[in-house]
């Protein structure tokens, strides 16, 4: 795409240039010419991304349904709460494996083999907070990761993996206090 160059020396596309390049390739919707994230790996990644949130809200519901006595009933909530967000980030991760052309993967066999984090039940409400911190943990670990393959070279995932991390922080760091909490 012609560019030309600003005073600070930044490299800045010419308009009629952007104008023709989205006038080409229509069919490829979101993706535009100018996309230079590696096309196969992206979507993988998200993939695996996605099958890490479907699994999170699956343990989160259990975690819901299962939390009993004195103690759970704070904790209930805020399980439910964590459930619908992590549902809310794979609607989001799958909206965007379709703008990037693929196909969300959310075939039931395999999705623990998928997911980054581990299905660990948890049988005690303490052992399923911190279950859920580890889980949280992986998901932060992950998000980073992939946040530094993208780069500069798909904003538009990169923005949204950052968002989904920020939330996760947040649920660690509310995981975190319930833990302290119990003790
Ligand atoms: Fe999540
Ligand atoms: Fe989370």
């Amino acid at each position: 795409m012609k560019q030309h160059s600003e005073g600070n020396g930044r490299q800045l596309s010419d308009v009629a240039a952007i104008r023709q390049c989205a006038r080409q390739d229509l069919e490829s919707g979101a993706v535009t010419g100018s996309y230079s994230a590696d096309r196969d790996t992206v979507p993988r990644l998200l993939d695996e991304a996605l099958a890490t949130e479907l699994a999170c809200t699956l343990r989160y519901r259990r975690h819901y349904f299962l939390a009993d006595g004195l103690a759970a009933e704070s904790v209930k909530p805020e399980f439910m709460t964590h459930a619908q967000q992590q549902l809310a980030h794979a609607d989001r991760i799958a909206a965007r494996i379709v703008q990037l052309e693929g196909e969300p993967n959310f075939d039931p066999h395999g999705l623990a083999e998928r997911s980054r984090a581990e299905y660990v039940p948890g049988q005690s409400l303490e052992s399923m907070i911190r279950e859920d911190l580890i889980a949280e943990r992986i998901a932060i670990d992950s998000y980073k990761e992939m946040i530094r393959y993208v780069g500069s070279q798909d904003p538009t995932t990169r923005w949204l993996l950052e968002d989904i991390l920020a939330q996760e922080a947040e649920h660690a760091e509310d995981l975190r206090s319930m833990l302290q909490g119990m003790s």
